[in-house]
């Protein structure tokens, strides 16, 4: 079986784990149309500013999140402790532009983590790099103001390495007020110029210094890829909104890599957009992930009260019941070594093989290469038997293919799963 390279923070439980939430929320709750809704509609910071002055999610309740999150199959989770608008989930001593300086006026994010690691799960904070309300952060291509006629005027009053100076500041203070597991920073994007401002990368972020202090301060936290560095300070590489198809390689190598997806086409809470997955998309995203070696971040937009709308709340329990029998089949599972059948995935666990069967055959599968390496083989939603040969099958299969015999119809689970106990 396919191992990635070594990494330099703890990823041994993460690779074992296989299924977390991402958790966007911050003061583009409230407009409720997209976590980007600053930047995409260019509005300023001072009209910006309506939202700050009422967020106040009366009906949070992180307890209720945390078990919602346990009872879906999530092992571990990443909430946006400040988001690319700069609006802080904590009572951060860098800045008042923070959510106990809102009508809510209490920190949201120990009340978190105490709920989840109650819970049983690991977690990490994502930490936006980009700040779109720091008066020292140039405006550049992704700045609501970027076609401000003063831009240029503006920027030659901002120096970035005062803002690194507060991005590093408030990352110590992160990881020195909270037990995390996981550092989540997005993005960089050197090279990304626009009217003359330049993108931003690891000289801006001072990236090669805050990985240091980051190690210093948690030497087996985990980071993402997103600083710029160079691949060998990534503990963890992170495709997003795209589906791999076989295992990560960076360099010609398999790395540790997690798949980061949203349950609509938004991260933060959007009322209005519908592309919500169906449960068969959710299920086969998830096992596709894990087929590939990878792991599966899914997320959930909050919204201004509060809550997880009742469409959150669905999707998450389409992973709850599948989870609930399924969940063998996932955890402490990666790449199998044999080939999957058509409309098939494998995952497997030493001896544990499991056949995901995405479109349910008339009576046989049959499974190149696993002829007489089968001991028993059963239906993991009810553990009832499933006969199999390695005998010819008339019409469908030569000698020396393994073929299972199952029921006409499928089982009433969305993604059904054969586990064979190899030999
Ligand atoms: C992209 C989006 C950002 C989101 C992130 C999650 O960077 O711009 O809003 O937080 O993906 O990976």
């Amino acid at each position: 079986m396919l191992k990635p390279k070594p990494t330099q923070g703890d990823t041994e439980w993460f690779v074992n784990d296989r299924f977390g939430l991402f958790v966007h929320w911050g003061l583009y709750a409230p407009p409720a149309r997209h976590e980007w809704v600053q930047s995409r509609e260019e509005i300023s910071p001072e009209d910006y500013r309506k939202y700050f002055d009422r967020f106040d999610p009366t009906l949070y309740d992180p307890k209720a999140w945390a078990r919602t999150a346990r009872e879906a199959g999530m092992k571990y989770v990443v909430i946006t402790s400040k988001h690319h608008e700069g609006f802080c989930l904590w009572d951060s001593k860098h800045t008042d532009y923070k959510v106990t300086s809102t009508p809510y006026g209490k920190d949201l994010l120990h009340p978190f983590v105490d709920a989840f690691r109650a819970e049983g799960l690991k977690v990490g904070f994502y930490y936006s790099l980009i700040d779109w309300h720091h008066p020292e952060f140039p405006i550049d291509i992704y700045h609501p103001l970027r076609n401000h006629p003063d831009a240029a005027a503006l920027n030659r009053q901002r120096d970035v390495k005062k803002y690194a100076e507060y991005l590093h500041a408030q990352v110590r203070e992160l990881l020195t007020e909270f037990e995390l597991d996981i550092l989540w920073c997005d993005f960089s994007y050197p090279g990304r110029d626009y009217k003359g401002m330049p993108g931003k990368g690891r000289d801006d972020w001072q990236s090669e210094a805050l990985y240091r202090m980051v190690r210093e301060l948690k030497p087996n936290i985990i980071i993402n890829n997103r600083l710029d560095l160079p691949t060998e300070y990534a503990d963890v590489h992170t495709p997003e909104q795209v589906q791999p198809t076989g295992w990560v390689h960076i360099d010609g190598a398999p790395v540790v890599w997690e798949a980061c997806q949203t349950f609509s086409g938004s991260w933060g809470y959007h009322r209005d957009e519908t592309t919500w997955k169906s449960p068969g998309q959710l299920i086969r995203m998830l096992v596709n992930t894990v087929a590939c070696g990878g792991n599966l971040l899914m997320n959930v937009g909050p919204t201004a009260r509060g809550t997880w709308d009742r469409r959150a709340l669905d999707a998450l329990a389409v992973y709850r019941d599948w989870m609930a029998l399924h969940a063998d089949a996932i955890y402490g599972c990666t790449q199998s070594e044999y080939q999957a059948p058509p409309d098939c995935r494998l995952t497997q666990n030493g001896k544990r093989l499991f056949v995901h069967v995405y479109a349910w055959p008339f009576r046989f599968l049959h499974l190149e290469g696993l002829a007489d390496k089968v001991e028993y083989a059963q239906l993991l939603n009810d553990g009832s038997e499933v006969k199999f040969t390695s005998e010819a099958v008339h019409y469908a299969a030569e000698a020396g293919t393994l073929t299972l015999e199952l029921p006409v119809n499928k089982p009433d689970v969305v993604v059904p799963v054969v586990e064979l106990r190899l030999k």
